[in-house]
């Protein structure tokens, strides 16, 4: 669809795919194809699904829930190798929970056989989780993988399939042996409802799998490397040629016109300009109002004057993975061709001290009229948003809007890392995103949005402070965000900052997380319109 504003688009468009090849010509140690947004090379093993057994050698992967399972899930082993098997596991004590596994050397003619448990009542991430354990546990191993599949339902495969490529993810994206890796060996599925579970697969699964290694990938990249014309060029290679996709790309000029004093105020302290990402993808039969996804994309947060401590602070080029989730979820739907109407707005700054940096007690002019004390500049994810959602709320008309930001350490402190901080005055709103967290196990836990946090950051000289008290850290920063458009627009706000990254498990390499690129595309699939306000 046309928009008038693709033409100011077109001029910063060119600017911003300058930008990586500069960073290439300094040397940053990043390869062509990497800096433009796109895997050197496939990272991920190639999938397949068959009905065929498999010729024995090579590396066969087992998920089980009981020794019964070895009956329909090996059937295609020999009588004499399911004997081994069952003698291996029982003589290990194997506990067959979900996520446990062990690995056998000599069976049969198997160079290894990885047993993986999947617990007793296995859901849908129960297979895409002990997935991602296999496929982390295989990923130094350079040969083809079989994976039994035998007696599982379709989307327990496909599931099992995303998995293994999803923890198949490496960090080293700066090490020399990354730049000399080889494609790894395929791995073929083993199942009799092949044909269903490639369905499911592809292109859905493979979406995924793709759209959360750019996500991850960005969000590990050093802000030296990714800075907001960076991000922009990124996520135009990784959405070229999609169909059905729009782009547009706010630069300096374009927010100083639309009067977006918070964003600009944010990004006035770094030698790299701010920019606004705004992807619109609407697939065949999707509905006429858009699902509005809009990110925190700070590429890195100094605190600004109000400088953070030196301590972690490195941690701070993960800043930007609201914006790295939100996008990510609008390439994983777009690759897929989802029949969803999604809107991904990221808004991308660096918060540096500088010269020209905005001081704590300056007024900032958000694009909504609104004025804004700086209590803090190291408040500044709240400042981005506000001119990104005051945007959303004058130029769309959507269904919803969901922000995602790694917005306080105070959420850390209230949820850890077992959940994100989920904030809304929508009920159903609250529901659909909880579902969808519960589906794909990246879970939220809604928080208040107290109207005592108005207070909180009353200001005496502007219409309200960027930052309150001593009181609900979380929800003062949410109910900020939340003046920010229409409250009759259905709005939730994730507060990810305990959930964006960490350090590594048995499915993921320290770093990024890509948390909610999952939850924010079954989100988008799923999502029914929302009946007006309930508080
Ligand atoms: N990006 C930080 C929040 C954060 C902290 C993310 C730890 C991930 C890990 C955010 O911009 C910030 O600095 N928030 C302040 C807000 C305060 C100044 C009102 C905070 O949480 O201290
Ligand atoms: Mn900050
Ligand atoms: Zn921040």
């Amino acid at each position: 669809m046309p928009h008038p504003r693709l033409f100011a688009c077109a001029a910063a468009c060119v600017l911003a795919l300058a930008a990586p090849t500069l960073a290439e010509a300094q040397g940053a140690g990043s390869t062509a194809a990497a800096s433009q947004g796109v895997a050197a090379k496939p990272v991920w093993r190639a999938v397949s699904f068959t009905t065929e057994a498999p010729a024995a050698g090579g590396l066969l992967v087992l998920p089980l829930s009981s020794e019964a399972d070895l009956a329909t899930r090996a059937a295609s082993l020999t009588e004499a190798e399911r004997a081994a098997l069952a003698r291996a596991l029982g003589s290990a004590d194997f506990s067959y929970d979900a996520r446990k596994t062990l690995s056998l050397r000599g069976l049969g003619a198997w160079d290894m056989i990885l047993v993986v448990g999947l617990g007793e009542t296995p859901l849908a991430k129960t297979y895409q989780s002990a997935g991602a354990v296999a496929g982390r546990a295989l990923m130094d191993e350079p040969g083809a993988v079989t994976v039994l599949a035998g007696g599982l339902p379709a989307e327990a495969a496909s599931e099992f399939a995303i998995g293994l490529g999803l923890g198949d993810y490496r960090s080293d994206l700066h090490q020399a042996k990354a730049r000399a890796r080889k494609a790894p060996g395929a791995a073929t599925l083993v199942s009799e409802a092949a044909a269903a579970a490639e369905a499911q697969y592809r292109p859905r699964g493979e979406a995924i799998v793709s759209a959360m290694a750019w996500a991850r990938d960005i969000s590990n990249e050093p802000a030296n490397i990714v800075y907001p014309e960076v991000f922009v060029a990124r996520a135009q290679a990784a959405l070229a040629g999609a169909a059905g996709v729009s782009i547009e790309v706010l630069d300096v000029p374009a927010m100083q016109r639309l009067g977006m004093g918070a964003l600009l105020g944010v990004g006035q302290g770094s030698e790299r300009p701010p920019r606004m990402l705004v992807i619109r993808y609407r697939g065949a039969g999707a509905p006429a109002a858009p699902v509005v996804l809009v990110g925190k994309g700070i590429t890195f947060d100094t605190g600004g004057i109000s400088i953070k401590p030196s301590t972690n602070m490195g941690n701070m080029k993960m800043d930007m993975s609201g914006a790295a989730s939100v996008t990510g979820a609008a390439i994983a739907l777009a690759r897929a061709r989802a029949p969803v109407n999604v809107i991904a707005v990221a808004a991308l700054a660096e918060n540096m001290p500088d010269g020209r940096a905005i001081r704590p007690a300056d007024v900032l002019t958000a694009m909504n009229g609104k004025t804004i004390e700086i209590v803090s500049t190291d408040a500044e994810g709240r400042l981005v948003l506000a001119d990104a959602l005051s945007w959303v709320d004058a130029q769309l008309e959507p269904a919803a809007v969901v922000d995602v930001a790694t917005l306080t350490g105070a959420v850390r402190q209230a949820l850890g890392d077992e959940y994100a901080g989920l904030f809304t005055r929508h009920d159903a709103l609250a529901d659909q995103l909880e579902a969808a967290g519960e589906a794909v196990d990246e879970p939220l836990w809604r928080l208040p949005l107290h109207p005592s946090y108005g207070s909180d950051i009353s200001s005496t000289i502007a219409d309200l402070k960027n930052g309150g008290g001593e009181g609900a850290g979380a929800g003062t920063g949410a109910h900020f965000i939340g003046e920010f458009i229409d409250p009759d627009i259905p709005w939730a706000h994730l507060d990810i900052a305990g959930m964006a990254y960490g350090a590594a498990d048995d499915m993921k390499p320290a770093g990024s997380a890509g948390f909610t690129v999952r939850l924010l595309e079954r989100f988008v699939r799923d999502f029914q319109p929302i009946a007006g306000p309930e508080t």
